[in-house]
């Protein structure tokens, strides 16, 4: 989601807009402004771009100098206008904009329901203006201070109140926030764009920290009150280098973003004593699961991988058979669905046409659907009897990354869910499993430190027309998300091999210098792949292997480089195998000269069959 906010002298409509504008790359499914309007604070809100909000406001415009704004990509509650922000509390005098999640906004929301609250929307936010409110004693800095202490979760919030109309109090705890510095006016963003047409003088706030925001004063305090000082940042960047915060494209920002979306895709869904997997949004119960007697997957390209992955972790978690199709194959072969089925259909963005049609499909011949998608009030999300979102936020790039890992995330939460509720795993197991899980996000961050490695491997790959990728079990579900990675941005040609079919057959196209990228992270299966390995090197391949910290020197003698990955359970290493795959695909197709974010002939979303 995008947050702007202005305090001043300008008419801040404009200001809003134009700023909500240059965040819609963070979501867009609803937008909406509070201004402080003579009338005092009105907000308008609508579904859809921002055109539609702009739209409602013509004829109708909001004058007033001192406003908030937000653009929203939705987590809790479908696109619409009622969950639209800003929110507001019962007398309307409150009204906030928030990214992030409140993980405990059901127990909150139940609180102040019992204190006579009445809530509009189904959004974790609106619970934080109603607990602004409740909390309120004349001192709107107080107030949200003490909301804050209540709030468990991550937040960004722009916070006003008609009781003190000079003030704006935004706070950061683990959702970025900027406050921008001009001259007689002062400004709030979720990210710089949003505010860099304005000023380039920026306070980057720390998790923690909050800003009031007066129109000639800014003061920063900590969650707990006390006054702090901060050097400011001056901005030397230009808008398309600030909408990639930084990064050269979309694809490497989201590369890096995937720490980011490991952890919101677990937020909440673990409970606090950290022995099991909390997924409130599945309606099926114990017994209708019990009564689960095969599962099949439905989705296409990268979600389709990670529905391979999906497959192996369900089959060996809570032993339930489990087929995967690609969605555009499913309707046709008549497969065998009954009742007693449950189809899992996963998809970014929860309107790719094959996957809606295997899904409607699937629900006609009597199963239960679960659908995992990244966007809520999708197609998808909307016709799936249960939903498990991803946190990934918005993907732009047209190559997946941090959805299809968090994909993965979702499976492996899943997973545990059906071993715990099956009693195929003890509480331990899956405790131990879970303490892993959540080292991941460090882990991602420890690959991504070692990016230049790669993209000196990828540079010499780039010069190679053929490649192969080889894996066994998990490892060759990753090997072929690795081969689709790089056929997708490069246009290398490459085939993603199970490393025991390869002397099958496609031996015959092992020659002299030909790279193979070999993952080899399963430990019972390292003395058999070791040995395909040696069956391409004696033709002549030059190997890259990614293998686990720890066995370089044992597995570094059968290859000819190596990328060292961080260890975790074999079942879990999906989850930081492809990244340096996704890192390898993205700078070969930097070292071609592609157009990395959209390749040719390829679009995000296909919406026909
Ligand atoms: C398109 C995209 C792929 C994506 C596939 C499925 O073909 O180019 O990157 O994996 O659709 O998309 P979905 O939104 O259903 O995950």
């Amino acid at each position: 989601c995008g947050i702007v906010g202005y305090i001043g002298k300008r008419d801040s409509q404009q200001i809003l807009i134009d700023g909500l504008k240059k965040l819609e790359y963070r979501g867009y499914d609803s937008a909406g402004i509070a201004v402080f309007t003579d009338k005092g604070l009105e907000v308008r809100k609508s579904k859809g771009r921002l055109a539609a909000l702009e739209e409602k406001l013509v004829g109708d415009e909001l004058r007033g100098s001192v406003g908030i704004g937000h653009t929203r990509w939705a987590t809790h509650g479908k696109p619409s206008d009622e969950n639209s922000h800003p929110h507001t509390d019962n007398s309307f005098k409150f009204s906030v904009v928030h990214n992030g999640i409140i993980e405990n906004y059901l127990d909150l929301k139940d609180e102040l329901i019992a204190k006579g609250h009445h809530f509009l929307s189904e959004t974790d936010t609106e619970v934080i203006s109603h607990l602004v409110a409740e909390e309120y004693d004349g001192d709107i800095v107080k107030a949200v201070q003490r909301a804050v202490k209540r709030m468990r979760g991550a937040f960004a919030l722009g916070v006003l109140t008609e009781f003190e109309p000079d003030r704006l109090v935004a706070v950061r705890y683990a959702s970025p926030l900027v406050i921008g510095i001009g001259e007689g006016e002062n400004f709030i963003g979720s990210d710089i764009p949003a505010i860099l047409e304005h000023t380039r003088n920026v306070y980057i706030l720390d998790d923690g920290e909050m800003a009031i925001l007066t129109n000639n004063n800014v003061e920063l305090r900590s969650i707990k009150g006390e006054v702090i000082s901060k050097e400011i940042f001056h901005v030397d960047w230009d808008l398309t280098t600030a909408e990639k915060a930084g990064f050269d494209h979309f694809m490497l920002k989201e590369i890096y973003e995937q720490p980011k979306a490991y952890r919101d895709t677990m937020m909440g869904r673990i409970s606090a004593d950290g022995r099991s997997v909390e997924l409130k949004e599945i309606g099926m119960t114990p017994e209708q699961i019990r009564g689960i007697r095969n599962v099949h997957i439905v989705a296409c390209g990268t979600a389709y991988h990670a529905g391979m992955v999906g497959k192996s972790l369900i089959e060996s978690l809570a032993r339930i058979p489990v087929e995967i199709d690609v969605a555009s194959e499913y309707r046709y072969r008549s497969p065998i669905i009954t009742p007693e089925t449950l189809v899992i259909v996963v998809s970014q963005s929860g309107e790719t046409a094959d996957t809606l049609a295997a899904l409607r499909e699937a629900k006609r011949c009597g199963a239960r659907v679960l659908a995992i998608t990244n966007v809520v009030g999708s197609s998808v999300s909307r016709e799936a009897n249960d939903v498990i979102i991803t946190q990934a936020g918005p993907e732009i790039a047209v190559a997946s990354t941090k959805a299809y890992t968090s994909q993965l995330i979702a499976f492996m939460l899943y997973g545990l869910f059906l071993a715990d509720t099956l009693g195929t795993r003890d509480k331990d197991w899956i405790a131990d499993v879970l303490v892993a899980m959540q080292k991941l996000p460090e882990q991602v961050e420890s690959i991504l430190e070692r990016a230049q490695v790669l993209k000196q491997v990828a540079e010499s790959l780039a010069k190679h027309d053929n490649l192969f990728f080889i894996g066994r079990g998990i490892d060759f579900a990753v090997a072929q998300e690795g081969s689709l990675k790089l056929k997708e941005i490069s246009y290398i040609h490459s085939e993603a091999y199970p490393a025991g079919e390869l002397k099958h057959g496609t031996l015959a196209l092992i020659e002299e210098g030909i790279p193979v990228i070999a993952l080899i992270t399963q430990e019972d299966l390292y003395e058999k792949t070791l040995s395909n390995i040696k069956e391409v090197k004696a033709r002549g391949a030059h190997v890259l292997g990614l293998v686990n910290e720890g066995t370089e020197v044992e597995v570094g003698k059968s290859i000819d480089e190596l990328f060292a990955i961080p260890r975790t359970l074999p079942l879990l290493s999906p989850a930081l195998s492809v990244v340096p795959l996704q890192l390898l695909a993205y700078y070969a197709s930097l070292a071609r000269g592609n157009d990395v974010d959209k390749p040719r002939n390829l679009a995000k979303s296909v919406t026909v069959e």
